[in-house]
């Protein structure tokens, strides 16, 4: 596979006051062009982290080893400038709080502008052009008012939709999108996701989708990895996972997807138990204390990933035995 994106043993690690947090630990997988991989776990799980990291985005405290290589050059290895060139334009994030990401001070037309004429050498004209194109399929009402505005003049969901205008802007080779619809309700969720699809088929672009949602994952992605405690226990074209997932804690996401019938918010935190606290992980597989098949070996040993067939792994002392 032609890779736009290789993990090879990434491994985020923050310095705190309690003693290192294991944020993500030893995560690597591939992605190639026109390919959407979604990554999903609870909160905590280490999807942010991964890819901030990846990214140069890492709070002063984080520390990232092991190898983020874009298009072949390892991300983790470049200056501040060299990233900046590379991001929001071949490399996009949508980010999961979107507040933080517009530069407050400047209109959002301008932003936009930037963006298209700084990165893409577009004319002012050509970028107006496409810029509306853009607001328009993502819904934006009163386009030429929104423009002359600054970025706190904007409600939360709609600031979300002018960052996925950028990134959509750049046509990167690369967008990263950290629960990107989130904010938003129903109807535009879907457009944005119909936005992604037609992103991918027609600029080839890779996408990652960050996401809690099952439903998101089913609807776009051709690949899903499934992280706990900072690390892969499950990866497989998005169909396997569905039909056949292999490891206890992608068994019980399925299992508390909410269906059409269900209160939308019903969903992950079904599974009873809490996450593994990253300060103090276990010796053995992070999620024993929670895994009604537990093995007497599981709470010492750590299981390792094992390959099942072209694209499909995953981490669980059960599939040893099987
Ligand atoms: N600056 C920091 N210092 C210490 N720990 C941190 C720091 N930033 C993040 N973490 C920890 O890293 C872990 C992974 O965080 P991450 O943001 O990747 O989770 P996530 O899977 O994206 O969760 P969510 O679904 O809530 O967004 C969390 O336990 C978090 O508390
Ligand atoms: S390794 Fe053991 S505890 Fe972990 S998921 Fe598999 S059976 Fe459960
Ligand atoms: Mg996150």
């Amino acid at each position: 596979m032609d890779s736009v994106f290789t993990l090879d043993n990434l491994t985020v690690r923050f310095a705190t006051k309690e003693g290192a947090v294991a944020a993500v630990s030893d995560l690597s997988f591939a992605l190639g062009r026109g390919e959407c991989l979604g990554i999903v776990g609870e909160s905590g799980s280490g999807k942010s982290q991964t890819f901030l990291a990846s990214m140069g985005l890492l709070a002063p405290n984080g520390h990232a080893t092991g190898r983020a290589l874009f298009q072949g050059q390892d991300l983790l290895k470049l200056d501040r400038e060299a990233l900046n060139k590379i991001r929001g334009n071949r490399m996009a994030m949508i980010f999961q709080d979107s507040g933080t990401s517009l530069t407050p001070h400047m209109k959002v037309g301008n932003q936009l502008m930037e963006v298209l004429t700084t990165h893409k050498g577009l004319s002012a004209e050509a970028a107006k052009k496409r810029i509306l194109e853009v607001m328009e399929a993502i819904r934006i009402p009163e386009i030429d008012k929104r423009l002359n505005q600054y970025p706190h003049e904007f409600s939360g969901g709609m600031r979300q939709r002018v960052m996925i205008a950028m990134a959509l802007l750049c046509e990167p080779d690369l967008l990263i999108a950290d629960e990107p619809t989130t904010a938003l309700d129903v109807t535009v969720q879907a457009q944005i996701l119909q936005l992604f699809k037609a992103l991918k088929q027609h600029t080839r672009s890779a996408i990652v989708l960050i996401t809690h949602d099952l439903g998101v994952v089913a609807g776009l992605c051709d690949r899903v990895i499934v992280m706990y405690g900072g690390r892969v226990v499950e990866e497989g074209p998005v169909a396997d996972i569905f039909a056949n997932p292999k490891h206890p804690y992608t068994q019980g996401l399925l299992k508390c997807m909410p269906r059409l019938d269900q209160d939308l918010d019903a969903e992950l935190e079904a599974i009873p138990g809490q996450p593994p606290n990253l300060q103090k992980l276990p010796p053995g597989c992070a999620f024993a204390e929670r895994c009604t098949h537990a093995l007497p070996r599981c709470a010492a040993e750590r299981p390792g990933l094992r390959d099942l067939g072209p694209g499909r792994r995953a981490a669980c002392h059960l599939l040893e035995a099987a």
